[in-house]
């Protein structure tokens, strides 16, 4: 009869154990059945009326249940804990391989990148990279370039003058003179930089910006070797065909002289602020070199011929990025740099 009646709770509050969900419910169940006041504690005490051998055989009964639950509860315990110690692990997970936040690694500036991709084909190439000063004198930049004084050619270039016959150099052309002297005939070198001109600032013009020269001097060189080595280079830097045009151009330190164009990359010829509406870009000045250049550089121009090119490099970097607005490249605005 009392064995009946145990058994039966014994399974409910099984039941209710293993139906509770969560530890607070848990408790409920236990203090219910096991506690001081409890199921169990009040069969205990109903147990001073029975019979000797009676109170033996159920006090032992009694007993076991109570272990019994106590296990059930103590194993349910520890599924409550091992659940909140795995929903706190997932919760504060850390990936300690991850780089730490706030460190940004910083990156060559795009004209910086473009410039040693460039010194590296021609170095492969064979070609010097050469190397000349900002602020240069009125002589390199101008008189060996056969543009003397009273020329109107001086007037082609807005120049930022300095004291005492110095400037700083409109363009990197007077490492050809510099070229010249210090390698002598023949020669090939480039010589990426620097260049400043006192000019108005606009999305396509800045003060400051870079070019590149080049320069062959050897025997019989002919504006076909001057096309191989521009060609090279352009399919180089743009991995793709361009559309170019070769024009006319002057400048006196070169004759012929040409002007290269490519077709404005990123409005694809059909007119935008870069190529100012025209659809192509100035990209590559160039010519075969004027012999009153080559003799003032200490070569006999009987002997010799040369080309020589001034690549935008600026204009290069806008192309191929597709930057809009050359302002941005000497801004140092940190938005802009950070896509490089
Ligand atoms: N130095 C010229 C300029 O900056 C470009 C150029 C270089 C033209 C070499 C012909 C040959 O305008």
């Amino acid at each position: 009869m009392l064995e009946t009646q145990l058994e039966t709770l014994a399974g409910t509050v099984r039941a209710r154990i293993l139906a509770a969900q969560t530890p607070d419910e848990l408790e409920a169940v236990r203090v219910e059945a096991l506690g001081r006041k409890g199921t169990i504690a009040d069969i205990s005490k109903g147990m001073g009326k029975l019979a000797p051998e009676e109170k033996a055989r159920i006090g032992k009964l009694l007993n076991t249940t109570k272990t019994g639950l106590e296990s059930a509860l103590a194993e349910r315990q520890q599924e409550f804990a091992a659940a909140a110690l795995r929903a706190r692990l997932d919760a504060e997970w850390l990936d300690v391989t991850l780089p730490a936040a706030g460190t940004r690694p910083g990156s060559l500036h795009p004209l910086t990148q473009i410039q040693q991709e460039l010194e590296d084909l021609f170095t492969s190439m064979g070609v010097a990279v050469l190397d000349g000063p900002e602020v240069e004198s009125e002589y390199n930049n101008f008189d060996a370039l056969n543009i003397p004084a009273d020329h109107p050619a001086r007037d082609m270039q807005d120049t930022f003058w300095l004291s005492a016959g110095q400037c700083l150099r409109t363009h990197t052309s007077p490492v050809q003179v510099r070229g010249m002297a210090r390698l002598g005939p023949p020669l090939l070198m480039i010589a990426p930089g620097r260049v400043f001109r006192n000019e108005e600032v606009d999305p396509s013009h800045e003060h400051t910006f870079y070019q590149l020269e080049g320069m062959m001097v050897d025997r019989d060189v002919s504006i076909a070797h001057m096309l191989f080595f521009m060609k090279t280079l352009l399919k180089h830097i743009f991995r793709r065909d361009v559309t170019v045009r070769l024009r006319p151009g002057y400048f006196p330190f070169v004759e012929p002289g040409f002007e290269l164009d490519i077709q404005c990359l990123i409005c694809n010829g059909e007119g935008c602020p870069v190529c100012k509406q025209s659809g192509w870009v100035e990209l590559l000045p160039c010519g075969l070199v004027h012999p009153n250049v080559l003799r003032m550089g200490g070569i006999d121009p009987e002997q010799w011929g040369g080309f020589a090119f001034g690549l935008g490099l600026t204009r290069l970097v806008m192309m191929r990025y597709g930057i809009d607005d050359i302002r941005y490249l000497q801004s140092g605005d940190l938005r802009f740099l950070r896509q490089f």
